[in-house]
């Protein structure tokens, strides 16, 4: 039976991570954060906050370049698994930041989509940069996942329920983005889309479960299995190709921002 979700403006992710298949099905997370981690450029010494830092493979990478990094998720279980690996991680609410000037850098990776109140969040950040720090990320843009969005609205739709609740995650423009950046005071240095054609190491079934499971979760058994197959049986002829191979066309919002001084 189809339950309501929840308000989809209420800055709440509601996904459960399970930290094994994140590590399984998530790989091409870490696989595309070569350019974003070059832009954020960490320094020796630097404080960095790693805002939704998952299981800490990037936090590691960051400490790694000799800063001292604290990393932030809401995730127990993904929280586990960094603290696990020695880094320095709390569980907080990214809408909810409570620094005041006490970092140089804030840097985030595919972790902005999963978070519906941007206007709290890159307020947040603005404050807990110090002037002139640097404010560096990469997730989810405009048109990320189009065909896996849709495939959720019409699953939604055909059992009666209402498609404009079916899709939870934040994908901004550009323009968007860029003028919440600039309203909280700064300087945008580069914004762009980067569409990211990217091959599944794992099959379907498994990728859907992993990071749609805020979907799938209202959905009680056997219907939540069906609603699955249904999904792989729609996406096959656009994401699969003859010899069973998938791929999802990711496309990635990058920015870099720098925090004015006097704001
Ligand atoms: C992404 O990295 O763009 C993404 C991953 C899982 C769900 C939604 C978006």
């Amino acid at each position: 039976m189809l339950q309501p979700l929840t308000d989809p403006l209420v800055p709440d992710a509601v996904q459960r991570w399970s930290a094994s298949d994140f590590a399984k099905n998530g790989r091409f997370i870490q696989d595309l954060a070569g350019p974003i981690f070059a832009l954020l450029a960490p320094k020796p010494g630097e404080r960095i906050l790693d805002l939704g830092c998952g299981d800490g493979t990037l936090t590691a990478e960051i400490e790694a370049a000799g800063a001292d990094v604290l990393g932030i998720d809401n995730s127990d279980e993904l929280l586990a698994v960094a603290r696990m690996k020695g880094l320095s991680v709390k569980k907080a609410d990214a809408h909810a930041l409570d620094y005041v000037q006490e970092f140089d850098a804030v840097f985030s990776n595919a972790a902005l989509h999963w978070m519906r109140g941007p206007d709290l969040i890159v307020g947040g950040v603005a404050r807990a940069l110090r002037p002139g720090g640097r404010f560096v990320g990469e997730f989810g843009g405009h048109g990320n996942i189009a065909a896996i969005a849709t495939a959720m609205r019409a699953v939604v739709k055909g059992r009666g329920g209402n498609p404009a609740r079916a899709v939870r995650w934040y994908f901004p423009t550009v323009e968007e983005y860029g003028t919440l950046l600039s309203g909280h005071g700064f300087a945008v240095h580069e914004i762009i889309l980067v569409p990211r054609l990217t091959p599944l190491k794992v099959d379907m079934q498994g990728w859907l479960r992993t990071f749609c499971r805020f979907f799938f979760d209202q959905f009680e058994e056997p219907e939540r299995s069906e609603v699955l197959a249904e999904m792989v049986d729609l996406l096959k002829p656009s994401l699969c190709d003859s010899q069973g191979r998938w791929t999802i066309e990711l496309v990635r919002l990058r920015f870099s921002a720098e925090r004015r001084s006097g704001e």
